[in-house]
């Protein structure tokens, strides 16, 4: 993944996995109940709060009223002041109550945003491989970015605000109608255009935020990728290409930007025009009747202040609806991976070493083993096609096969990063799938090609290998011994030295040989390395090799091997060839009487390295 450089045209242009069958806005937001449940007390307080501070604003008009009918039309200048005070106190209690509303809301809003960051992120380390196979990283990560960004905006936004201005609205509009029912149909008159609005503006507006969001994700795999991949970019004086992908990609993004921003623009220019229209009429027609004498001044001033009272709450809809959408959207995108079935864990706990199964030594066996990829175009080829191989306790095979032939994928079905098709794979008699993954981890140790680090120190990844057993230092000590990675103890700060993301403060020797330390130092019963020397130079090969030999001296291992050097350290070979084990022998056996392998071990660039399938 770090090192691919995608182009995106060769990319799904969402890229999610299935699409879901649309939903409606409400119920998809439904779903974010659960989360938001431990904190509806306060929520709704909240809500009751804002409702009422609002309803406090309504108030305002019909003190004006008082005031004009009354101490105004009276020239009575006491009574104007205190009408003026009794304004003032509203204003203060409206302000102080949206005032508390925040303070109530803040704190428990970040806290469900915060544990659905944190159970997707759980959700994440136990979806299986193959999940993370086919989702591109940046999908993942704006989902636990921007999505969720936009979820806490809606619960402390929009949530409330489109319950609290819709009874602002209603208690308006029937304020208004009660002062004059006239004057009140005019203004409601705009209504039934503006609701159809939002009616058509909703659909729309959902199918482009839902791009958006994806787009955010495509751009986030390419900054990823390329600032993983710095080194290839860089090397291959990638940037110009990898610049264009992500000008490509952000235009895209900024063209949805755009039209959503005009769907919004044309949204608001309706909700605040046609309003805006309705209340200029009831104007012109309240001040007719005011001087005909059939309405009073203070009635008029009453109506129209409602009528613009009411004017944010109805011009805010357009927004509300708009970040409601946004995170419809968002929480579609959150179930979208938070649905994906986990690996099962397994049957049970762990039973107790040797207790319940028929273990006896006999090492790691592949039955008929048969894998094709979940993604693989139907009717292809199987990777492995019924593939027998039988490694024996304390015995190590070597596997060697063209690039491209399924020796990591055979690797990968061991610790059941992927699951085989058909057929059986078992360790000492009892099938991997009969265990628990906690117990089928702790017995088989892999260490992969790339040999990735964390960002943490040196003896923290090391001991990441020893699982939930846990390992001490004497063990770090021994584990780092038998890898040969002593220039451990030449580092600035020993085995507590940070190394960086992946390692890269590290040779790729140093990064091999402290993979293989993490291998041993749960001291598993059995070994799966890929290829763990490829590509050191001739030195760290020597040390690395060496260091293996140590490594395999005590556990049934299967490795996968390139060169002769390599090959020379394991008891027996496999060749892995047309997705079958077409032989097994010792090296030198295996030279002589094949040829297929003989010209694999030869090296020969120019003769058919790739599989011949
Ligand atoms: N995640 C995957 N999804 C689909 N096909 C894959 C995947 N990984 C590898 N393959 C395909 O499986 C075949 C075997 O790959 P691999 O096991 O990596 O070979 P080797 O390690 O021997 O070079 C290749 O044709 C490769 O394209
Ligand atoms: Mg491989």
């Amino acid at each position: 993944m770090a090192t691919t450089l995608p182009t995106p045209d060769t990319r799904p242009e969402d890229g999610s996995g299935p699409v879901p069958e649309p939903r409606s806005t409400v119920r998809t937001l439904l779903r974010l109940w659960p989360y938001v449940r431990p904190v509806r007390a306060r929520l709704f307080t909240a809500a009751f709060i804002a409702v009422l501070a609002s309803c406090i604003g309504l108030v305002i008009p019909l003190v004006l009223k008082w005031m004009v009918d009354g101490p105004i039309a009276d020239r009575d200048p006491g009574g104007v002041w205190l009408g003026a005070l009794y304004l003032l106190l509203l204003g203060l209690a409206e302000a102080l109550l949206f005032g508390f509303r925040r303070w109530l809301v803040a704190r428990p809003l970040s806290g469900v945003e915060a544990g659905m960051r944190a159970d997707l992120y759980r959700h994440l380390q136990r979806l299986p491989v193959a999940f993370h196979d086919r989702w591109p990283s940046g999908q993942l990560l704006s989902r636990g970015t921007t999505d969720l960004m936009l979820l806490r905006m809606f619960l402390a936004f929009p949530l409330t605000f489109l319950l609290v201005n819709s009874v602002t609205i209603l208690v308006g509009v029937i304020i208004m109608l009660v002062q004059d029912w006239t004057l009140g149909l005019v203004v409601l008159v705009p209504a039934v255009p503006v609701m159809v609005t939002c009616l058509v503006f909703e659909k729309r507006y959902s199918a482009a935020s839902r791009r958006a969001q994806d787009q955010v994700g495509d751009l986030t795999t390419v900054v990823e990728e390329s600032v993983l991949g710095i080194r290839i970019v860089k090397g291959f004086g990638r940037h110009r290409s990898q610049a264009r992908a992500f000008h490509e990609l952000a235009g895209r993004l900024r063209g949805t930007e755009l039209h959503k921003a005009r769907l919004l623009a044309t949204i608001l220019g309706i909700i605040v025009t046609l309003p805006e229209l309705a209340i200029g009429a009831a104007l012109v027609l309240g001040c007719m009747r005011v001087a005909d004498g059939t309405l009073s001044a203070g009635t008029l001033v009453a109506f129209l202040s409602t009528a613009l009272a009411l004017r944010w709450p109805v011009d805010s809809i357009g927004f509300l609806l708009a970040m409601s959408q946004e995170a419809a959207t968002a929480t579609t995108r959150y179930f979208e991976v938070m649905d994906a079935p986990e690996e099962d864990p397994g049957p049970g706990a762990a039973p107790p070493e040797g207790a319940s199964s028929p273990r006896r030594a006999d090492g790691l066996r592949f039955h008929e083993v048969t894998f094709r990829y979940p993604d693989a175009p139907p009717g292809s080829p199987p990777v492995l096609d019924r593939v027998d191989l039988h490694i024996r306790p304390g015995e190590s095979m070597a596997l060697v096969g063209a690039t491209g032939s399924g020796k990591t994928t055979l690797t990968a079905l061991v610790p059941r990063l992927h699951e085989v098709t058909s057929g059986r794979i078992t360790l000492d008699g009892v099938d991997v799938t009969a265990m628990s993954r906690e117990e089928l981890r702790a017995r088989v140790a892999v260490a992969f090609e790339e040999p990735t680090l964390f960002s943490a120190s040196v003896g923290e990844n090391v001991l990441m290998g020893a699982g939930a057993s846990g390992a001490g230092s004497g063990d770090l000590e021994r584990a780092l011994q038998v890898a040969q990675a002593d220039f451990v103890h030449a580092l600035p700060e020993g085995v507590d030295t940070q190394v960086g993301e992946q390692g890269l403060s590290l040779s790729g020797g140093q990064r091999q040989r402290l993979a293989l330390a993490r291998a041993v130092v749960g001291r598993p019963g059995f070994l799966v390395l890929d290829d763990p020397l490829s590509a050191l130079d001739v030195h760290t090969e020597a040390a690395v090799e060496a260091a293996l030999r140590r490594v395999l001296a005590d556990t049934t291992a299967l490795i996968v091997a390139h060169r002769p050097s390599t090959v020379l350290l394991a008891d027996r070979v496999a060749l892995l060839s047309g997705g079958r084990i077409t032989a097994v022998g010792t090296h030198h056996e295996l030279l002589r009487t094949h040829p297929e392998y003989a010209h694999l071990m030869a090296g020969d660039p120019a003769g058919g390295q790739e599989d011949p399938r």
